[in-house]
């Protein structure tokens, strides 16, 4: 008898310290849930792509995983919008805020407003320009950088053999965004060192398929002689496919494309040859975001900067991932 009361008592101990640990596995969010509840305050920057829709889907999902309740708000890629959404979410007393700023400059007040209101704040995706790193916590998303690089890599070394001029037109990110600033700059540095790159002519697309069909049928109507789009997202590329086609042109041969993201969409044109190369960008931040934020309330030390892994794809790597690719 004394045996069976204590076997009993002991799963009753092992119940409550498993559920003192906060449970199960979150699915594909590796936070998990229970735990205290988590109220987050999510700014988006808007709807503007393949990639912003996957990224909602992904923070909203791995919310959804960790038992984290989202306010999410959509900013319509506008960045009054966004200070309004932050300062609603300060209102609310959430426990923690994220956003992904829509350009780089002019957050200082609203974030001071957020620190002083004691709430936590977390970048994602893009950077903020301030110096004073204390008013955000971490910032998680890409090396934009980087992946600018990236794209100026695979031109350097496809026309390695060529002495000839190579004239690159450049469909730009929404203007004084991080992708935008970071992408054009990475790019201009890797092909900067050989005079046959130039760039004759660079403008916004605001990363949408509409405005980079816009801007490519312009750019075609006033540079005869156009080797290389480089367009800073898929969607603008895809945009411009059609303008190219349009003008009677073939994509990825008479004009060779790199973009920028991998989204499906993309890696459709790339493995049909319409685009040579993209450089990925990764959108499934939510799990990683959900994670920090849990630790960030606990009063965890986090790293200052978590940076996204992310890798390259050609027309031939494109058929081999095309079949899984998630977004
Ligand atoms: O900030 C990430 C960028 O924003 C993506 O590359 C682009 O598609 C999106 O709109």
């Amino acid at each position: 008898m004394l045996k069976r009361i204590s076997a009993l008592m002991l799963a009753g101990l092992t119940a409550m310290s498993v559920a003192a640990c906060g449970g199960g596995s979150g699915g594909t969010g590796g936070s998990g849930g229970g735990g205290d509840a988590i109220t987050m305050g999510f700014s988006q920057v808007g709807a503007e792509s393949g990639w912003r829709t996957a990224n909602t889907k992904s923070v909203q999902d791995s919310a959804k995983n960790a038992g984290v309740t989202l306010k999410f708000s959509d900013a319509q890629q506008k960045q009054e919008n966004q200070i309004k959404a932050i300062r609603s979410y300060i209102q609310q007393k959430v426990d923690i805020i994220a956003f992904s700023p829509v350009v780089e400059s002019g957050w200082e007040t609203v974030l001071k407003e957020a620190k002083d209101a004691k709430i936590p704040v977390i970048l994602t995706d893009r950077a903020v320009d301030s110096k004073d790193t204390t008013l955000y916590k971490t910032f998680l998303g890409s090396d934009f950088i980087e992946e600018g690089k990236k794209a100026g890599q695979w031109l350097v070394e496809e026309y390695k053999s060529s002495t000839d001029p190579v004239n690159i037109v450049e469909l730009q990110g929404t203007t004084g965004s991080a992708p935008a600033n970071d992408r054009k700059a990475g790019f201009a540095e890797v092909i900067g060192a050989e005079s046959k790159f130039k760039i004759v002519a660079s403008q916004t697309g605001d990363f949408t398929r509409a405005k980079g069909k816009e801007v490519m049928e312009a750019f075609l109507k006033s540079n005869p002689d156009i080797d290389v789009l480089y367009a800073h997202n898929d969607d603008m590329g895809l945009g411009a496919i059609e303008a190219i086609e349009g003008a009677g042109k073939v994509p990825g041969k008479d004009i060779k494309i790199i973009t920028v993201d991998a989204v499906k969409d993309g890696m459709q044109a790339l493995s049909d040859g319409k685009i040579n190369f993209i450089v990925e960008c990764s959108p499934l931040l939510g799990p990683q975001l959900m994670d920090l934020a849990k630790k960030v309330i606990k009063g965890e030390q986090v790293p200052a900067r978590v940076v996204t892994e992310e890798t390259t794809f050609n027309q031939e790597q494109a058929k081999q991932a095309l079949s899984t690719r998630q977004y």
